[in-house]
């Protein structure tokens, strides 16, 4: 599917992410070099680091709810918006074509 994930300089990427390798949004960043190695999925998918966090510009209410874990590392993360979420919670799939975030300032 195509997405288009907003860099933290404010570029947009249009980018092919496949749907049938259990891919999260934090991966697709990191496989197109989206965001410096090291300053996304720090925790390596784990709901740990919040490093992956992006703002969800479409499709929220086909999204996931939120995990115990995501809400809790939300919760203690900076540059928290309503529509923030977890890169590496959010999988992709086929319904999340056309899908568009943006990711948040790099907080480490
Ligand atoms: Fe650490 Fe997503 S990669 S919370």
């Amino acid at each position: 599917i195509k997405i288009t994930i907003i860099d933290r300089e404010g570029e947009a990427h249009v980018v092919d992410a496949p749907t049938d390798m259990n891919m999260n949004l934090m991966e697709v960043v990191r496989s197109y070099e989206l965001a410096p190695e090291g300053t996304i999925g720090i925790c390596g998918g784990m709901a740990m680091c919040a490093s992956c966090q992006c703002y969800i510009l479409s499709h929220e209410d086909l999204l996931p709810e939120k995990s115990y874990e995501e809400e809790d590392m939300l919760d203690q993360a900076f540059f928290v918006e309503d529509n923030s979420r977890l890169g590496c919670q959010i999988f992709i799939k086929k319904e999340l074509e056309g899908l568009e975030v943006k990711l948040a300032p790099e907080s480490t």
